[in-house]
């Protein structure tokens, strides 16, 4: 099976993805890595494992739509089983969703349904939770919205700052996206309506 990664930054999930397949454990195949941002780390990391490194300036285009459009042409050019959306800091249109919609994954980190939408760690420091996180979620219109497929916790420390917390979510990250891949291009995996299920079953 074949997936395309969509990024905008450093690439630490891409990361453990292409480590996961180097070792076998991802089940398909990386075939290329989309970055809206010219200048993101993750697309060396990707020319680095021989990865076809795409960039697709959001600016060069006048409307959300249009971008999203040629990001569409982009990615069926590589015609994959899976999309993952790995740290993509794009808002997506309907068209696009609906065009990949039960079989694009995003990671987001939190907790869902708790703090959607940006500065997360900031939100949970200041809200002085016990435990923050992370989850791995199908992509649906609703934004960080969809059904959850696996997620992992962390302790809030009584010293944690936001940089710390953050590195300290990203390690869990790491562990739980190329399992979530894993099962989904093992065939595991489906979204049925608003639900998410693993070998038919509910999670
Ligand atoms: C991660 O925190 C991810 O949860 C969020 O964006 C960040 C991406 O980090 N969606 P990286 O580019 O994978 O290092």
């Amino acid at each position: 099976p074949r997936v395309v990664v969509l990024i905008s930054g450093g690439g630490s999930n891409l990361q453990a993805l292409i480590d996961a397949q180097t070792h076998d454990q991802l089940g398909g195949e990386i075939v290329a890595v989309v970055s809206n941002v010219a200048d993101a780390y993750g697309l060396q990391r990707a020319r680095d494992a021989g990865i076809d490194a795409v960039v697709l300036p959001h600016q060069e285009y006048e409307t959300r739509d249009a971008f999203d459009g040629a990001l569409i042409k982009v990615i069926e050019r590589h015609e994959p089983d899976l999309v993952v959306l790995a740290g993509f800091m794009r808002i997506l249109t309907p068209r696009f969703v609906q065009r990949f919609l039960g079989r694009m994954i995003n990671i987001h980190p939190s907790l869902l349904p708790e703090y959607q939408g940006l500065h997360t760690h900031a939100r949970a420091l200041a809200d002085g939770v016990e435990e923050h996180g992370c989850s791995v979620h199908f992509v649906t219109e609703e934004l960080d919205g969809g059904p959850v497929i696996v997620q992992a916790a962390v302790k809030v420390l009584a010293d944690d700052d936001e940089d710390n917390l953050k590195a300290r979510v990203l390690t869990r990250e790491h562990l739980i996206f190329p399992i979530a891949v894993r099962w989904f291009l093992e065939g595991r995996l489906q979204l049925q309506g608003n639900l998410a299920t693993i070998d038919g079953q509910p999670l």
